[in-house]
């Protein structure tokens, strides 16, 4: 990690014990936020503005049970640089460059559906009641490029239980908030998308305990185009399942729609599990490009089954055929 991405509470964390699980003040409010030292980089105004974000307070989970792999990070630089988000654009500088015009605040996320206790939570709510904990995973985009993120956010389960899912719940849905004059990706005459985005999981994947929403990375507060302020990682599904900017979640007993299976479903489909042998009726997923990467060190690495969480997650499908529930 590059030492200008270093927040000081890592130091503090770094001498306790790895297996405790830090409970500390959650969140320090973004007021604070205009008063810190503004990240280097010199690449103007908006982009400080964009990735200056409030430190966030958080434990770092025992380094097993693919909570966090040891794989180097991919650079901050990147991870905010290289982004898809299609309502701000297709090219993937476009959510750098015209993410900000996006208002993350006031924000709250609706949850309704199968549940007895339908609500809304408001972000301070969710930044002060849930405990933040750091997750390094690996994200593999369906277009065959990879990264490995520090993430900062807590258990999807946790916030659900909250709600208490009823016994017809089978599957969650999310949304992505929808403003056109903010996005101007959704404004474009060339974008086919039915907006708002949609994605969804099946409640077992929901459940399970490497589905974060998170709220950070490297440390600060997600940077808009990351999908802030809170956004969907699900580590062993291609990159399109992990939603961006969630405004509402429902919880269902039918399948949901998503929108890319309802764009190319011979292509994109419900499940969407990283699997190196079937491959995108376009190209191989055999292997992937883990960014950084350049015409001169194109950095190719083999794909691995379920982006490397067989361990945790084989089990969600036993008896299933992949290949035919891509
Ligand atoms: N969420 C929304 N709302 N809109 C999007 O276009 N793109 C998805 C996913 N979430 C997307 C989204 C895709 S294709 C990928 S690979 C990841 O976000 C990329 O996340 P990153 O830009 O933070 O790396």
């Amino acid at each position: 990690m590059s030492k200008r991405f270093q927040v000081p509470h890592i130091a503090s964390s770094e001498i306790t014990p790895e297996s405790v699980y830090l409970r500390r003040r959650q969140f320090m409010r973004a007021a604070g936020a205009a008063a810190l030292p503004l990240l280097a980089g010199g690449t103007g105004a908006a982009r400080a503005a964009q990735t200056g974000g409030a430190p966030l307070d958080f434990g770092r989970p025992a380094p097993d049970g693919g909570l966090r792999t040891d794989e180097a990070l991919t650079p901050f630089d990147d991870v905010t640089a290289y982004c898809n988000f299609y309502e701000f654009g297709t090219d993937k500088g476009d959510p750098e460059r015209y993410a900000h015009e996006m208002s993350t605040d006031p924000w709250s996320v609706q949850v309704d559906g199968e549940v007895a206790r339908p609500g809304k939570l408001n972000l301070e709510d969710i930044l002060g009641s849930f405990d933040l904990q750091e997750r390094v995973y690996r994200l593999r985009c369906v277009e065959a490029w990879s990264m490995v993120v520090p993430w900062v956010g807590f258990e999807l389960a946790a916030l659900l239980r909250r709600f208490e899912p009823t016994s017809r719940a089978r599957y969650v849905s999310f949304e992505t908030l929808y403003r056109r004059d903010e996005m101007r990706g959704t404004r474009s005459f060339t974008s086919t998308i039915d907006w708002p985005y949609r994605e969804g999981l099946r409640m077992d994947e929901a459940m399970h305990p490497l589905t974060i929403l998170a709220v950070g990375l490297y440390g600060k507060t997600l940077p808009n185009q990351n999908g802030a302020p809170v956004r969907l990682v699900v580590p062993w599904k291609y990159g399109f399942k992990s939603i961006k900017s969630i405004v509402r979640i429902r919880l269902s007993e039918k399948q949901p729609y998503t929108t890319w299976q309802a764009l190319a479903p011979h292509e994109y489909g419900f499940y969407a599990n990283v699997n190196p042998q079937v491959d995108h009726p376009r190209w191989s997923q055999a292997s992937e490009r883990r960014l950084p990467s350049s015409l001169f060190k194109p950095n190719r690495i083999p794909t691995r089954m379920f982006n490397g969480y067989a361990e945790q997650v084989a089990g969600l499908y036993k008896g299933m055929d992949l290949a035919r529930n891509y």
